[in-house]
């Protein structure tokens, strides 16, 4: 057992294919042809580094360290040797790997199969992260590891950190949709988070929200700015992707989509290019910046969006412009959102009717997506087919 008030020590070992140890944390490192090929860096957790032997030949030396297998209640003392000096020689690799605990470092998504979340995620594996998917309801995206956490219950706070050999290192953190203000609960985890050792955070935010408003998502911001850690807050335009989230319902079944927003011109945003902005945040060193807006390469209107799904589709799309009432009425009971969210997202249009998207365009301060409303539509033109009619 690891001494009370003792915290274990991380330590890296790089191991060539030759199962040669190549370095470790504590400066020991070789560069030996013999052990050239792929290279695979793992963090364990030890409690203690307790010293190194050289060999006679001052050849070899062997790296010592202590760790504990709780279970059994016993300390081993594991051996490593690494060669200090050339030329090399008998290099006596002694290396208990069942004895140490791996340590895989993680990123961990909130919000389940969320629509920008998921696209980080496979985004993230694709540039071999490990990727931890946290979901209340257990829908997640194809092929990833899962943890309950349900934003409303923190009793499941805890779950992604008592995971075995993973170590979160930063979190992607998106509100639920639909609640009005759960900042109290998402704060209350970023707690929990930050003492568990996350080291980032990567909020979902918008372009119209701003830090100091009274917002949920703006009092998450706030509360990550307050305690000085190290976050991002993404604050993307209204995305391209509502056209299959919102309306792609509607495409199918009808040929239409609805909104009150007959003259809103939009930079609109695909959660592709979200996703990258994300990526290279999780990806980088530093951040030099804690938030920005993202917007797309084309001020559009709905007018435009049908005009451009009707050619792509094959088929002539309308975009039909409704009052306030009958647009409540068709988000909350043909998409089954609670109504006060449903009359939130109908006021949001409005104001983005007024011009509220439309002046962030020409701002250099923003980070600009390359794809466009077409090119988004080719993409997923599948989606849109009318299998109801067929
Ligand atoms: N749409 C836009 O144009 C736009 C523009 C700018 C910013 N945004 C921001 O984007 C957000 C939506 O992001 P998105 O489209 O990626 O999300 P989304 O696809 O609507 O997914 C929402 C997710 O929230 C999860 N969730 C709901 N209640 C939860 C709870 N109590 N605990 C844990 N998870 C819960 C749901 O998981 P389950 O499946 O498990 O229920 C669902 O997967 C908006 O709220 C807004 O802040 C949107």
């Amino acid at each position: 057992m690891r001494p009370a008030g003792h915290p274990p020590k991380r330590i890296t070992l790089s191991m060539s294919a030759a199962q040669g140890l190549l370095h470790n944390s504590d400066g020991y490192h070789r560069d030996d042809p013999q052990f050239s090929g792929p290279v695979t860096t793992r963090e364990y957790l030890v409690d203690d580094v307790v010293g190194s032997s050289v060999t006679k030949k001052a050849a070899s030396a062997t790296l010592l360290v202590k760790t504990s297998v709780e279970s059994a209640k016993t300390w081993f003392v594991v051996g490593a040797a690494i060669q200090t000096n050339k030329p090399f020689e008998a290099l006596t690799f002694i290396y208990y790997h069942n004895t140490l605990d791996q340590i895989t470092m993680s990123i961990l998504i909130t919000g389940g199969a969320s629509q920008v979340g998921s696209v980080i995620a496979q985004q993230l594996k694709d540039a071999d992260q490990n990727v931890i998917i946290g979901s209340r309801s257990g829908r997640v995206p194809q092929g990833f590891e899962s943890v309950k956490l349900d934003w409303m219950d923190d009793s499941t706070f805890q779950n992604p950190f008592k995971i075995s050999g993973i170590d979160i290192k930063s979190v992607y953190l998106l509100l639920p949709p639909g609640y009005v203000d759960p900042s109290d609960n998402i704060k209350q985890f970023i707690d929990i988070a930050a003492s568990n050792g996350v080291k980032r955070f990567v909020l979902l935010s918008g372009s119209a929200v701003e830090k100091d408003a009274e917002f949920g998502i703006s009092k998450v911001w706030k509360y990550l700015d307050e305690k000085k850690l190290d976050y991002f807050a993404l604050r993307p335009t209204w995305f391209i992707d509502n056209f299959l989230e919102f309306h792609g319902k509607d495409i199918r079944e009808h040929d239409e989509f609805k909104s009150v927003m007959p003259n809103a011109k939009i930079p609109l945003i695909s959660v592709a290019e979200i996703g990258r902005v994300a990526l290279k945040v999780f990806l980088s060193d530093k951040n030099e910046r804690t938030d920005q807006r993202i917007i797309g390469p084309e001020l559009i209107t709905y007018d435009q969006v049908a005009d451009i799904l009707t050619e792509v589709l094959g088929r002539k799309i309308t975009h039909k412009v409704v009052t306030p009432e009958e647009l409540t009425d068709y988000y909350s009971k043909a998409l089954g959102w609670p109504l006060n969210y449903a009359q939130f997202l109908v006021q949001a249009e409005q104001y983005v009717d007024a011009g509220s998207e439309e002046r962030w365009w020409g701002n250099p301060e923003n980070i600009n997506g390359k794809e466009t409303v077409r090119e988004w539509a080719e993409r997923n033109k599948i989606n849109f087919a009318p299998a109801s009619k067929v």
